[in-house]
């Protein structure tokens, strides 16, 4: 199977996919046995490339990063929008990576329910459509005999759900705790150094750590997502976003970062999801940690995350939750296993 790819979106973590992409090009031919096109580039902003054949994907991305616009590219087209490229081209992956919004999950939810509507593999990191209409979307993949994977709508690359999928299949997932948003880490680990709140976020932001609307992060909706995600995917519920208590980190003064130090603690922003005796609960909120807790460790946009199983007690992950590669590889191991799963000849002798 050639895997033809069109991106729908292509801002930061569109460009960390596309470099990995580029640079692992032979690696990933000669040691995963993964062969692929770029055929299209969809972005609101930037425009749309489109060449059955293959666009030249590193010409796109340098034209990107130096924020120049597509109209440079030779295999520029006028007029196309998102619908038209994932339904009327060759494509069979859609990387849909536009931005996202917790409230409506569009345009990604439109993005994907065509897509696997009309028999394409999804890739995503798009955390709306799959907190707000999971159950949905699986089905009509389904139905399609197509894969939806959403690895990196939680922690980044960090493998949350190659973990859960495969080495923890089996295992009964009771409850999971962790630190989700790296941002709110960031902005916490830089007050303890003396810097305020406005500076850290700021900087969290040119980083490019930061969702496009900074709220979702400091206010706790981006953490209340993945939580969302993780309480349906991991414990097969059907939790709703006013199901979950969130609260962010803005009302945490420098002042209390200091009083915590002072007594041996830290402020973090923690989110759980926990099977009871009643379904399935969850939450997001800060909560002020002692050093022995191993959540207090964990500093800048690091993430972590530590499930209680019943087979092996704890396991816990570390890892990069934000980041414009760290996020793109998330992509990329999503393509990989839908290469294992179609791609017989993928398969290691
Ligand atoms: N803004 C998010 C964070 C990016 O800081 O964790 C990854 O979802």
């Amino acid at each position: 199977m050639e895997f033809r790819l069109a991106f729908i979106g292509f801002g930061t973590v569109g460009r960390g996919l596309m470099q990995l992409l580029t640079e692992k090009q032979s690696e990933l031919k000669n040691q995963q046995n993964f062969q692929f096109k770029t055929i299209a580039i969809h972005d609101i902003i930037l425009g749309t490339i489109y060449n059955e054949n293959g666009i030249n994907g590193k010409l796109a991305l340098d034209l990107a990063e130096k924020r120049k616009s597509l109209a440079e590219h030779p295999d520029i087209v006028d007029g196309w929008d998102s619908e038209r490229i994932i339904t009327q081209t060759s494509a069979n992956v859609i990387v849909e990576i536009t931005p996202t919004n917790i409230k409506t999950g569009e345009p990604g939810l439109t993005h994907v329910r065509t897509a696997l509507g009309n028999k394409k593999h999804v890739v995503t990191t798009n955390k709306g459509p799959v907190a707000l209409a999971l159950k949905e979307l699986k089905n009509l993949a389904t139905e399609n005999g197509v894969d939806f994977r959403f690895e990196g709508t939680v922690m980044s690359g960090t493998p949350v759900f190659h973990l859960t999928d495969t080495g923890l299949a089996g295992a009964e997932i009771k409850r999971v705790r962790g630190i989700l948003n790296g941002t709110t880490n960031y902005i916490l680990t830089q007050m303890e150094n003396g810097i305020g709140y406005k500076e850290a976020l700021h900087d969290a932001q040119l980083k490019g750590y930061a969702e496009a609307v900074p709220d979702a992060d400091v206010l706790g909706w981006d953490a209340k997502a993945k939580v969302l995600i993780l309480a349906n995917v991991l414990m097969g519920a059907h939790l709703e976003a006013p199901d979950i208590h969130c609260e962010g980190i803005t009302n945490i003064t420098l002042a209390d970062i200091q009083n915590a130090r002072a007594n041996g603690k830290r402020w973090k922003l923690i989110g759980s999801v926990e099977k009871t005796d009643s379904g399935v609960s969850a939450s997001v909120k800060p909560l002020e940690l002692s050093e022995n807790d191993f959540l207090a460790g964990i500093s800048g946009i690091t993430n972590a995350l530590s499930f209680d199983t019943d087979t092996l007690g704890e396991v816990t992950i570390i890892g990069p939750g934000a980041g414009k590669i760290e996020t793109g590889f998330s992509l990329l191991t999503d393509l990989l296993a839908i290469n294992r799963n179609h791609n017989c000849s993928a398969l290691r002798k």
